[in-house]
């Protein structure tokens, strides 16, 4: 049986819903107003490239008024011709639909708050005049030659009738797509349904949906929209966003595409690679658990689960990880098992006696039940030990290396290494001297296997500022294989380097085994 999505269910009530549903993403604007985000415009650019690449329909790329530079990235973003849609926001007023204008955008997004708690206490307007405002705007862009979706913030908590009447008043006067926003994530999938059901019958123009999560609901309301037919859904990558952020991209796509049968234009494999790109440039790192595109969506520990995962990935994995650019992994723990652990030690070659495994799962479970996190490092020099063997074979050797670092000086870091037998001396600059040594160090294993940093664990483990200092880290291959590692010692920089050199070394090690047993493979067939 193959472990591709196991899709016999489809949970959609379809009489009312679409089968495309088109993706309107805003990472680039309400994704930047989450709390300490600010991207430059060349991130920006970035970023919107990979959403075309990744097939989004519509990419808000900004919110022009804001600043000279957030107009410089759009421009920018519309100069590169890409073949998502491009929108910008704008509320309802001419001074920011002229530097919409400005930026050469034909698309424009345009909103003003219809509940009465925004109306009496932040725009301290009557419901009227919120209306004129609308009509006005709307107007003034279809005068322009814009193509309009319009806004009505807060829309879950405003009066139902009178956020018909702005519905239908922006519609005559040219709208050619309505927006209903959640704005503060307020909603129940019930009452989104409810909602959108009367909205379509009161207007005649494509209804989307925009839903933030302050309940934990954003991607359950959005859903709950496209049931009621609502055509499509603005999210953001990583559900990034202000407060607890919009619904978020990936997981909204494979909930349509895997339990409601439903079409996207997304490209599913290179959502892992996108969540990784915003993560970087925004600095918001993704929780480990966190659907489809968390470190642990494909990870196994328990001897339970894995000995499942190793039958057939179907009894513990709902989609196979490479729909989404992922690979599954095991990881070793207080739960694991002889099949877990087995496969593990595979991996690098190692094939313990069926006693030998008893003794090594043992050792890890000791480990695991005094706290420990068991890296493929502790795992296998548990088994060198238990088995007598050596191993562990050297292929990358540090040398020596020496950071810099302080005020007023770019932290630069120079390492020497040598790998199988060959010596490389590169140096390289950073944020801090732990960024310049870790990127000196995949400067030159880059060249050889494309082994990159994927996690880096920093813990202090006494007190004081002799403090031993505790990293571990995991490394990536192309090939979306991991490692892990760990090392112990009282200088941060120097337990970061012996720790990323020994998660390369296994890394190597891996590669190594693949590579032999590939010859092995290709040797039989010939
Ligand atoms: O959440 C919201 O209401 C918004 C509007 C600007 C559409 O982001
Ligand atoms: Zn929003």
């Amino acid at each position: 049986m193959s472990s591709d999505v196991s899709n016999s269910i489809s949970n959609s009530d379809s009489s009312n819903s679409v089968d495309y549903v088109r993706i309107y993403d805003t990472t680039l604007r309400d994704g930047e107003q989450t709390p300490g985000v600010t991207l430059t415009p060349e991130d920006k650019l970035l970023i919107a490239i990979q959403l075309d690449k990744l097939g989004v329909d519509v990419i808000e790329a900004g919110f022009p008024i804001v600043s000279q530079g957030e107009k410089e990235a759009v421009k920018m973003i519309v100069k590169q011709g890409l073949n998502s849609e491009i929108s910008v926001l704008a509320r309802t007023d001419k001074r920011d639909i002229d530097a919409a204008i400005d930026c050469g955008v034909r698309y424009v997004h345009t909103f003003i708050a219809t509940s009465d708690i925004h109306l009496q206490y932040k725009l301290k307007i009557s419901r009227e005049e919120a209306i004129r405002k609308a009509v006005d705007a709307i107007e003034y862009c279809k005068a322009h030659g814009l193509y309009v979706e319009f806004s009505a913030e807060d829309a879950t908590r405003s009066d139902r009738e009178y956020l018909k009447q702005v519905y239908k008043a922006v519609v005559d006067a040219g709208a050619d797509r309505i927006d209903v926003p959640d704005t503060v994530g307020y909603a129940t999938p019930k009452y989104i349904h409810s909602l959108i059901t009367e909205l379509r019958s009161t207007v005649k123009v494509p209804i989307s949906i925009h839903c933030h999560d302050d309940f934990g609901l954003a991607v359950a309301n959005s859903i709950a929209a496209i049931e009621a037919g609502a055509e499509c859904a603005h999210v953001t990558i990583n559900g990034l966003g202000e407060r607890a952020g919009n619904a978020s991209l990936e997981e909204f796509v494979m909930a349509l595409h895997c339990l409601y049968n439903k079409r996207t234009r997304i490209n599913t494999k290179l959502l892992y690679e996108t969540s990784k790109l915003v993560a970087s440039l925004t600095g918001i790192i993704v929780q480990p658990n966190k659907a489809i595109v968390g470190e642990n969506a494909f990870g196994h520990e328990s001897g339970i689960h894995t000995h499942g995962v190793l039958s057939n990935p179907l009894c513990y994995e709902p989609i196979s990880p490479e729909l989404v650019g992922r690979k599954r992994w095991l990881e070793a723990g207080k739960h694991a098992g002889m099949h877990g652990i087995a496969a593990m030690l595979a991996e690098y070659g190692i094939r313990p006696e069926q006693e030998q495994l008893r003794q090594i799962v043992a050792k890890v479970k000791e480990l695991g039940d005094k706290g420990k996190q068991v890296t493929d490092a502790d795992l296998i020099a548990i088994a060198s030990q238990v088995m007598n063997q050596q191993n562990l074979v050297e292929h990358v050797r540090l040398m020596d290396f020496v950071v810099t670092t302080g005020i007023n000086v770019v932290p630069t870091a120079s390492v020497r290494l040598i790998i199988d037998g060959k010596e490389y001396i590169v140096a390289e600059t950073g944020v801090g001297p732990v960024d310049a040594a870790l990127k000196a160090i995949q400067k030159i294993t880059d060249r050889i296997a494309s082994i990159r940093l994927s996690e880096f664990r920093l813990e202090a483990i006494s007190g004081g500022s002799d403090a031993l200092a505790e990293v571990s880290v995991k490394v990536e291959d192309s090939n979306g294989k991991i490692s892990s590692a760990r090392a112990t010692g009282e200088d941060i920089v120097v337990a970061s380097v012996q720790a990323m050199i020994n998660g390369i070394n296994k890394m190597m090690m891996k590669r190594t085994i693949d590579r032999d047993s590939n010859r092995e493979i290709q040797g039989y067939t010939v």
